[in-house]
């Protein structure tokens, strides 16, 4: 077993590129590299950010040296100094990549553009970390399922869960690309019944009953989900705010702090410095929660670019066996990358239940025990007339 664990990244692009960073910031990985097709600003990043770069195919290694890029070697190469591999190629050429992982002798994790069968494992740190530990590949899922599963199984490890049914908006493109694709004055509906992440979800829970319908929007700041949840057993909205509470990567934004609408959120992240403006946690609509006597209604966002990459993180430590336990990967994962459970731990409770917590840090304990504290005082949620939790 390696304590250390190097990876290497296949596919530079909006996820690659942010998985690359990450792992650099991992104190237990080594990034050795990353490899690419392309030759254009968006790797000459990586040479800026001294990450080795590599060439995927023999094509782009020509292209790569034409355009005086400094090329490191071959995928080849690279995989044979790696522990791990992480592709981010395209959804359906990652797939095809397998053979030659395989060959190499590297475990393998890929996104969820490919399908499950790609490595019979579908990965989200919170729910099914344990079950990858030392496996030899597994596909972390798309953005969408990840926070579809991070969101039903806060609920459905108390046995909650009837069935979901969930809709989502996703964004039309992503920002670096918009030149080229997206979409204006309008809402595309998906005519397939139930989209295909309703079905994705079930590789990870496989007992979930859920149900999703989609569309994409002319925008291209992360996708917005609304879910409606059939419990099991009527669930207060103090139930429900404790169990998104106590789930890892899942915050809560609030209209009534002006945080409206998918660009707030978005521009909250920018604002708190955030690299990429990356949103890795799931935002719920704290003021947007209800809940009566059968079912439970949910709307978040999810930001698309960012949301895998902490997940992906998780799923090398799995693999390699550098650490056996999920939630112990998860809180050194998000130690290193600044993944909160509050955004504005300072400001969003009272001052007086900040007392004696690291007011203006936003470490998970002061903000829980401020969380708790409050709560202790008999705030019984946004059907109270004034929001104690607005200042
Ligand atoms: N963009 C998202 O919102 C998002 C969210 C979650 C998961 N994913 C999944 O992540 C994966 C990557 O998506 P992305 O959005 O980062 O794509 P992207 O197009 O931004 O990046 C893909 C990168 O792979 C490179 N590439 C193409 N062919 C290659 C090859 N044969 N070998 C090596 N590199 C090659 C491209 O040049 C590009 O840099 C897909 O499975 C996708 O479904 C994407």
């Amino acid at each position: 077993m390696t304590q250390t664990a190097r990876v290497a990244i296949n596919g530079y692009g909006v996820i690659g590129k942010r998985v690359a960073d990450a792992v650099a910031l991992q104190d237990d990985m080594e990034l050795v590299g990353v490899a690419d097709v392309m030759h254009d600003y968006r790797i000459r990043v990586a040479v800026e950010r001294g990450y080795p770069v590599h060439a995927s195919t023999p094509e782009s290694r020509a292209e790569m040296e034409a355009a005086r890029i400094p090329v490191a070697g071959t995928l080849d190469d690279l995989l044979s100094r790696a522990d791990v591999v992480v592709d981010c190629t395209p959804k359906k050429v990652g797939v095809q990549n397998r053979p030659r992982y395989a060959e190499a002798g590297v475990k393998s994790i890929w996104q969820g553009g490919e399908k499950h069968e790609v490595a019979g494992y579908s990965f989200v740190a919170q729910v099914n970390y344990e079950g990858a530990v030392g496996r030899d590949s597994a596909r972390v899922v798309s953005c969408n399922t990840t926070a579809l599963s991070r969101i039903s199984h806060a609920l459905h490890r108390h046995g909650w869960v009837k069935r979901v049914r969930a809709v989502l908006l996703r964004r039309g493109t992503d920002p670096w690309e918009s030149h080229e694709n997206g979409m204006i004055n309008t809402v595309i509906p998906e005519t397939k019944v139930p989209s295909h992440q309703g079905p994705d979800a079930r590789t990870v829970l496989p007992d979930l009953d859920i149900t999703t319908v989609a569309g994409a929007g002319p925008y291209n700041l992360s996708h917005i989900h609304f879910a409606m949840i059939e419990t099991t057993r009527p669930v207060s909205l103090d139930e429900l705010r404790d169990a998104l509470w106590d789930a890892p990567r899942v915050a809560f934004v609030r209209a009534t702090d002006g945080v409206v609408a998918l660009n707030s959120v978005i521009e909250l992240m920018r604002d708190l410095d955030r690299p990429r403006g990356d949103m890795w946690e799931v935002a719920v609509w704290e003021d947007a929660l209800a809940a009566d006597e059968r079912e439970v209604y949910l709307t978040f966002q999810v930001h698309n670019e960012a949301i895998v990459v902490p997940e992906t993180i998780d799923c090398v430590r799995a693999l390699t066996g550098i650490e056996p336990d999920g939630a112990a990967s998860i809180e050194k994962t998000d130690a290193a990358m600044g993944i909160a459970k509050a955004f504005l731990p300072a400001t969003t409770q009272p001052v007086e239940h900040l007392a004696g917590a690291e007011v203006g840090h936003p470490g998970m304990g002061a903000v829980r025990a401020a969380h708790v504290g409050f709560r202790e005082t008999g705030f019984k949620g946004s059907e109270e007339p004034t929001d104690p939790w607005s200042v």
